[in-house]
C-alpha cells in the first residue's frame, strides 16, 4: 500500500508538528461528550480506534469556547474552562501513542445556537438567522466581541496546555466567525460590517489572539466555507481575496465549503462525485502557497494519487 501511494504516505512538518502522512481525519461533532461538555471515555475511544487505523492527524470535533450562549449541539464538547484539562490532557495521551497528531477545533455557534437549549437569544454580527426560517439573533457588541476573541485565545491556549498538536479555528459552515465573513448574515456598518477588509476583522483578531496565546511555533489551522455556494454569498473568488486580510498567521487552510443553506454542499450528499470540491482547496494553495487540506467524498485513495488532492508539503 504504502509504496503503491508514496505521496499519502510520505511526512509533512508544519511549524513544530510533523504529522507521519498526509491522512487526516475531519472533525466531526459526536454527541459524545458528558453533558457538562467534558470529553468521554467514548470519545477517547473512538478516536483512539482512528489513530490505531494509521491516520496522519485527527482534527477533534468543534469544541465551544464560550458555553452556554456559543454552544451548538446537546452534549458538545467544551474547552471554555481549565476544569476541562485533566481530559482532554488524557485524551491527547492515548493518541499520541499510536504516532498520530492531534488538532482541536475552536468555535462559537453564534446564531446556530438554539435558545430553548442554551437559554438565552443567539448572538451574531447582525439580527439575520442563520438559516431560512432560524431563530433572529441579537447583534454583538464591540465590548462583546472583544470578550470572545479573549475566549477563543484562552481556548487555544487551553488545547496547547492539554498536548494538542495544533488548533483549528473554525471559520466557516454558518458559525460565528462565518456569520461576520457572510455578506448574507452581516449586516453591519461600524468597522466590523460592510467592506471586506471590515468583515475579515473579526476573525483576524481571532486569529491574532490565538497566535499571541500559543506563541509563534504552534500551528494554527483555519477551517473556511471557501465558496458559500449560496446567492449573495461568498464565492471562492471572494474568499481567495478576503484570505489577503487572514493568511498571514495561518499555518493550513481546511477548505471546506457551503453554509447552512446549502448543507448538501458542506456534508456532501452522496451523489455528488469524489473529490468533486478538490479545485477549491487547490485555488487556496496555489494562491498562498500554505499547506491545503481537501475533503469531501473522497471514496478511493486512487484519487490522491492521480491528482493533487492531499495536504501538499510548502
Ligand atoms: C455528523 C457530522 C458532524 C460534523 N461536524 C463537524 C464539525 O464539528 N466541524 C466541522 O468543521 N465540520 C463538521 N462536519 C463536516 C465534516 O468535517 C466534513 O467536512 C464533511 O462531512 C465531508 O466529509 P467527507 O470528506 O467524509 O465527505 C461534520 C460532518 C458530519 C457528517
Amino acid at each position: 500500500m504504502k509504496n503503491d501511494y508514496p505521496h499519502i504516505f510520505s511526512p509533512l512538518t508544519v511549524k513544530n508538528m510533523t504529522i507521519k502522512n498526509r491522512i487526516v481525519m475531519m472533525p466531526m461533532g459526536t454527541n459524545y461528550g458528558e453533558q457538562n461538555g467534558e470529553m468521554s471515555f467514548l470519545h477517547i475511544n473512538y478516536y483512539e480506534q482512528r489513530a490505531k487505523g494509521g491516520t496522519g492527524l485527527i482534527i477533534v470535533e468543534n469544541a465551544s469556547i464560550d458555553s452556554p450562549q456559543g454552544s451548538n449541539g446537546t452534549t458538545q464538547l467544551r474547552i471554555d474552562h481549565d476544569n476541562y484539562l485533566p481530559r482532554l490532557f488524557k485524551f491527547c495521551e492515548n493518541i499520541h501513542r499510536y504516532g498520530t497528531k492531534i488538532a482541536i477545533q475552536i468555535n462559537h455557534a453564534g446564531a446556530s445556537a438554539i435558545s430553548s437549549r442554551i437559554n438565552m437569544q443567539p448572538v451574531s454580527a447582525s439580527d439575520v438567522p442563520s438559516k431560512e426560517g432560524g431563530e433572529i439573533p441579537r447583534p454583538l457588541s464591540k465590548e462583546e466581541i472583544l470578550h470572545i476573541v479573549k475566549k477563543y485565545g484562552e481556548a487555544a491556549k487551553r488545547a496547547q496546555t492539554a498536548g494538542f498538536d495544533a488548533v483549528e479555528i473554525h471559520a466557516g459552515h454558518s458559525y460565528l466567525i462565518s456569520q461576520f465573513l457572510s455578506p448574507i448574515t452581516n449586516k453591519r456598518t461600524d468597522e466590523f460590517g460592510g467592506s471586506v477588509e471590515n468583515r475579515t476583522r473579526f476573525c483576524r483578531m481571532v486569529i491574532d489572539e490565538v497566535r499571541k496565546q500559543v506563541g509563534p511555533f504552534f500551528p494554527i489551522m483555519l477551517r473556511l466555507s471557501a465558496d458559500e455556494l449560496m446567492e449573495g454569498g461568498n464565492t471562492l473568488e471572494d474568499t481567495l481575496e478576503y484570505l489577503d486580510y487572514l493568511q498571514e498567521e495561518v499555518d493550513i487552510f481546511d477548505v471546506s465549503c457551503g453554509l447552512n443553506g446549502s448543507i448538501q454542499y458542506q456534508i456532501d450528499a452522496n451523489y455528488l462525485p469524489d473529490g468533486w470540491r478538490s479545485y477549491m482547496a487547490k485555488a487556496v494553495r496555489e494562491k498562498f502557497n500554505k499547506p491545503c487540506i481537501s475533503m469531501g467524498n473522497v471514496r478511493d485513495p486512487r484519487l490522491l494519487s492521480v491528482s493533487w488532492l492531499t495536504v501538499t508539503q510548502t
